[in-house]
């Protein structure tokens, strides 16, 4: 989709002449290590070129008016900086209203209202972090328009806290930390215990990374995320009563199966096992990048894949069928699901050369057994959240 002239909607929207600022935040893809974050392991996101515009002025009242094009049937929603308690009625707006109201919990100084609109380019419900991108290029813009000194890793964990708090999924801090600290041509290993990262060049030779979605549309809220997050802290509260841990991620895999009886049931042993393998096979997983072993590192996605089939259980028929599609096709180095799961986006390492016809076969399989077509997208590693001038003006 080519890109509005965003400045010139902001001043027919809200009936200004003054010039706005503009900003960015990216959307997400991970490469590995999905429900790790949330268990104290690790992950290993890259933000990417799809993201969240928004086109910002501030006001001499105490009003808020936000629209957004991507749901401009809304209309502009207007609120007072004396009353950002969520409200259902305020719909997509509830995310930029839950980070003016933590920002400001958080001492910082927001004395004046705003004029914001809003255009994203990531496809909703994706599971590419629309969700999160829509928080932090709020923090971006906010910094910048009151001059604001935040650090951006309490930024991020502001975004993660109105997730939880404010809109009420209770997710992990992987996709503010992405999208928040992301770095072109780089994905970030991040231990979500400690918040120790570091960045390392995704080097892929002759191959890119495609995004496919499935288009079967989900929200987290609607999902089975916050049970599978709870079957985890059972898992955990049952090796807690002989080991000593804090997480999950603290286990080897070998402690794990030394020690899973002390797990109740069946699914909840396996929801352990994914968390705790598939944080092993993340830091594996950064080894074989570095080494340039694409060819490990595609057999670590693979296996990722179908341990959130069978042991995690947040596949589905859809990601499935992408996903075994993928695996199928020749130049395909590894295929996985990316984000939460239940629907939403896979992505593969596909050989250069070979992605026309990898799009054409996975779009005729998936079509055929699922009904409805899969979207096909390149993923381009971009820079985190950020004040910009490319790119729509
Ligand atoms: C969603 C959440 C993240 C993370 C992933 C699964 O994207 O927002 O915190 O838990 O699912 O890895």
């Amino acid at each position: 989709m080519t890109n509005p002239n965003l400045t010139t909607v902001f001043k027919e929207t809200f009936d200004t002449t003054e010039t706005p600022h503009l900003f960015f935040a990216p959307g997400r893809i991970n490469l590995i290590g999905e429900h790790t974050d949330y268990n104290g392991g690790h992950v290993f996101p890259a933000s990417i070129s799809f993201g969240t515009y928004a086109v910002a002025t501030k006001r001499t009242d105490q009003k808020l008016r936000f629209y957004s094009m991507n749901f401009s049937e809304s209309g502009v929603i207007t609120c007072d900086l004396a009353d950002l308690a969520y409200n259902e009625a305020d719909k997509w707006a509830n995310y930029p209203k839950g980070m003016i109201q933590y920002i400001r919990g958080a001492g910082h100084k927001i004395d004046a209202g705003a004029d914001i609109l809003f255009y994203g380019d990531i496809p909703n419900g994706a599971g590419l972090s629309s969700s999160a991108s829509i928080e932090m290029v709020t923090g971006v813009l906010l910094e910048n328009l009151f001059d604001l000194d935040i650090n951006r890793i309490d930024m991020v964990q502001l975004g993660q806290q109105v997730e939880n708090k404010y809109i009420g999924v209770n997710s992990g801090i992987m996709d503010q930390f992405a999208i928040g600290m992301g770095k072109q041509d780089h994905a970030i290993l991040l231990n979500c215990q400690t918040l120790d990262y570091h960045y390392a060049p995704v080097k892929l030779d002759n191959h890119v990374i495609m995004i496919i979605n499935t288009n079967k549309q989900r929200t987290l809220a609607g999902s089975k995320y916050n049970e599978r997050r709870q079957q985890c802290e059972q898992a955990l509260a049952d090796l807690q009563t002989a080991l000593s841990i804090q997480s999950l991620g603290d286990l080897s895999k070998e402690q794990f199966d030394q020690h899973k009886q002390l797990i109740k049931g069946v699914s909840n042993q396996k929801r352990a096992k994914h968390a705790i393998y598939e944080n092993a096979r993340t830091l594996e997983a950064l080894e074989k990048l570095q080494q340039g072993d694409l060819k490990a590192f595609g057999n670590l996605m693979n296996e990722s894949h179908q341990s959130l089939q069978h042991d995690y259980e947040v596949t589905g028929m859809e990601l499935d069928t992408l996903v075994a599609a993928a695996w199928d096709q020749p130049g395909v180095i590894g295929a996985r699901m990316t984000g939460a799961g239940f629907g939403g986006c896979a992505i593969a390492i596909v050989e250069k050369e070979l992605v026309e016809d990898f799009k054409q076969n996975v779009y005729r399989i998936y079509t055929e057994k699922v009904g409805y077509e899969a979207t096909f997208y390149t993923a381009m590693i971009g820079d985190g959240a950020k004040e910009t001038t490319e790119g729509v003006l």
